[in-house]
């Protein structure tokens, strides 16, 4: 900013890592108007492209979102256990975008029995895209040597375990984990207080029966329901998006 002339900076974020902080003071000692900007802006900056990364250096944990595609009646599976699809077309495109924004797709020992899934972003004609994610199995299952979601290319971890909080820790410095259900992992991470944001792709359907999106979250009463505020809402196709972050107070 200095050698490019700039007269004046306005900023949201401060850098949480020690090592890049003090900008803001450089800037002004040589003379640059420094200030930083107001409460909406510093709110969007705080929500935005960043937020995973910010997440994971103020809390030394990365930011788990947890995703789901579900009916009106918030079922994830009908009775007989079919699932495939319960969203249309457009949904998943969407979820194939954002499976290449993200660093782990975690999966439950179930949900990898159940589909036999490959957890790979592909585009709409089923290529693999470039950019791919890591792809977790979590629990104590071994994984078969032929289920779809080893692949070829490395990607694939193992998480061995039942505890949320490790599972991330086995998963080292990555910033963004989409955990895909299903039902029981779901309820294990939002139990442990675990998920900071939550993706559902609702369908117009109801099926009355089946699979309901979240078991066991270690609720008994309404007011210890965990709670969520809508950041983003969009229709896919027939479909309903929502985004939604933790609520903290
Ligand atoms: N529509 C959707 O968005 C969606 C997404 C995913 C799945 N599904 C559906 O969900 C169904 C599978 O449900 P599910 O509940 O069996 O799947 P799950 O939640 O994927 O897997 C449950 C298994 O995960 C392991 N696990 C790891 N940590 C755990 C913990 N803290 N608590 C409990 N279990 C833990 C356990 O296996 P170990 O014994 O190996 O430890 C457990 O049996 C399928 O019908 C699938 O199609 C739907």
């Amino acid at each position: 900013a200095l050698a490019a002339g700039v007269a004046r900076v306005v900023y949201a974020v401060r850098d949480p890592n020690p090592l890049a902080a003090g900008g803001a003071e450089t800037l002004r000692r040589a003379g640059v108007d420094v200030a930083r900007a107001d409460d909406d802006q510093v709110a969007a900056a705080e929500q935005g492209p960043l937020r995973a990364w910010l997440h994971r250096q103020r809390s030394g944990r990365p930011y788990v979102t947890w995703k789901y595609a579900a009916t009106l009646d918030g079922r994830v599976a009908a009775a007989d256990g079919s699932s495939r699809w319960i969203t249309g077309p457009e949904s998943r495109h969407h979820v194939h975008g954002r499976r290449q924004e993200i660093d782990v797709v975690v999966v439950g020992s179930g949900t990898r029995a159940a589909d036999d899934p490959s957890l790979t972003a592909r585009s709409d004609d089923g290529a693999p895209t470039d950019r791919q994610p890591l792809r977790a199995v979590m629990g104590l299952t071994p994984v078969p040597p032929d289920a779809a979601v080893r692949g070829s290319d490395g990607r694939f971890r193992h998480l061995a375990t039942r505890d949320p909080a490790e599972a991330l820790a086995m998963l080292g410095d990555v910033q963004h984990v989409l955990v895909e259900g299903g039902p029981r992992l779901a309820g294990a991470f939002l139990a442990a207080g675990l998920v900071d944001e939550v993706e559902a792709y609702l369908a117009p359907i109801v099926l009355g029966d089946g699979r309901s999106a979240v078991q066991g979250a270690g609720v008994g009463t309404l007011t210890d329901a965990h709670g969520f505020k809508v950041r983003e809402n969009a229709t896919l196709g027939r479909d309903v998006y929502l985004r939604m972050t933790r609520r903290t107070a």
